[in-house]
């Protein structure tokens, strides 16, 4: 009997580790190996058929964006900010680090497949190289088609980022306000990056647990509810 019970356990502490596992990015339309969910993606066996190398590389990051270990171009669109300032606050002039890393795959204009280095032994390009990226050949930019993920150049029709967070205006609460059931935060606080809204405040880019790469399932606008006490 207690055997039976152990070898239960065992199995359901193997499940549990499983679906851990299957939370995780692999599971999503962010790996853009060729075992992704998504359409857009490499084929297998090219160079580059890997999950972290399309956004991290361990060496030769390029710093100039702001985002950690970031292993794309800079992109070089210019980008038309937020401009209705009903609340008061006005955001940067340019996008930060952040939503930069997020704008040089979702901008339309910038190569989803340009990165810095390579998998492997020998691609290193300072400012980027297309590479090949499943029926696209090396050298041709691959951008985001166009539809609803394509965000574009102009975030004037999107949700503020780049934005300072100031409690008490838009209703927005204190930044220590506790927060349950969010993907990696558990305060307001937690969120933000620099003090600021960026895209990953409200998405995060390796886990698609509550569809969308959202930390919170908007169900009864639950992650707009995070930050407003509206
Ligand atoms: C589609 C792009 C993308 C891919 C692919 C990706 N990441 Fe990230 N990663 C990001 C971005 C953007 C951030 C910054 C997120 C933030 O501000 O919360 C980040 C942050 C991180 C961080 C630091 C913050 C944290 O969440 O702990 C780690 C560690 C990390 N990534 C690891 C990985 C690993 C390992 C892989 C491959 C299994 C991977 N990432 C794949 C975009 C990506
Ligand atoms: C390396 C390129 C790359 C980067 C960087 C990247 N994405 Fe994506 N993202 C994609 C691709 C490719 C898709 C799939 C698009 C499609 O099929 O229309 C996608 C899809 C999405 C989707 C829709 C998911 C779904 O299930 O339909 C969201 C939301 C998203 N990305 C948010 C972000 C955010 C936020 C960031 C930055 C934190 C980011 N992405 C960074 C490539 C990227
Ligand atoms: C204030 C929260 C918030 C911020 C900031 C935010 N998003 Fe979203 N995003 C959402 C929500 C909520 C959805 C789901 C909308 C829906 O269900 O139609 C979404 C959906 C998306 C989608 C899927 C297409 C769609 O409209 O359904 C993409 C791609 C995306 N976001 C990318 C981004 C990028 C890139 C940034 C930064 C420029 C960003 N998001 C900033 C909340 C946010
Ligand atoms: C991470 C915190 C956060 C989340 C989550 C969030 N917001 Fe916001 N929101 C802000 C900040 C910061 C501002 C800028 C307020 C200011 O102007 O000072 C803002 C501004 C706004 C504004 C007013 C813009 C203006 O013109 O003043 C609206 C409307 C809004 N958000 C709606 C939403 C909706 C809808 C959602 C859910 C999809 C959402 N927010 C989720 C932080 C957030």
């Amino acid at each position: 009997m207690r055997g039976k019970i152990l070898l239960v356990m065992v199995a359901a502490i193997a499940l549990l580790g499983a679906g851990v596992a299957l939370a995780g990015i692999s599971t999503t339309k962010h790996n853009l190996s060729s075992t992704g969910t998504g359409t857009i993606k490499a084929s297998a066996g090219q160079q580059n058929d890997e999950i972290c190398v399309w956004c991290h590389t361990p060496h030769a990051a390029n710093t100039a964006v702001g985002a950690p270990l970031w292993n794309k171009a800079t992109p070089s669109a210019t980008y038309t900010m937020y401009g209705t300032t009903l609340a008061g606050s006005t955001p940067d002039a340019t996008p930060n680090g952040i939503t930069k890393a997020c704008l040089s795959c979702h901008d339309g204009v910038s190569a989803i497949n340009s990165i810095v280095n390579q998998a492997g032994s020998g691609g290193y390009t300072a400012g980027g190289t297309n590479v090949a990226f499943g029926t696209t050949v090396a050298g041709t930019a691959y951008t985001m088609p166009a539809g609803v993920t394509q965000i574009g150049t102009s975030l004037a029709n999107d949700h503020p980022v780049s934005i300072i967070y100031t409690a008490g205006k838009a209703s927005l609460v204190a930044t220590s306000t506790t927060l349950t059931g969010w993907e990696g935060a558990t305060t307001v606080a937690n969120l933000l990056r620099s003090t600021k809204v960026e895209c990953s405040s409200c998405h995060d880019p390796h886990s698609s647990t509550n569809g969308l790469f959202l930390r919170k399932a908007n169900s009864g606008s639950a992650l707009c509810l995070g930050c407003h006490a509206k």
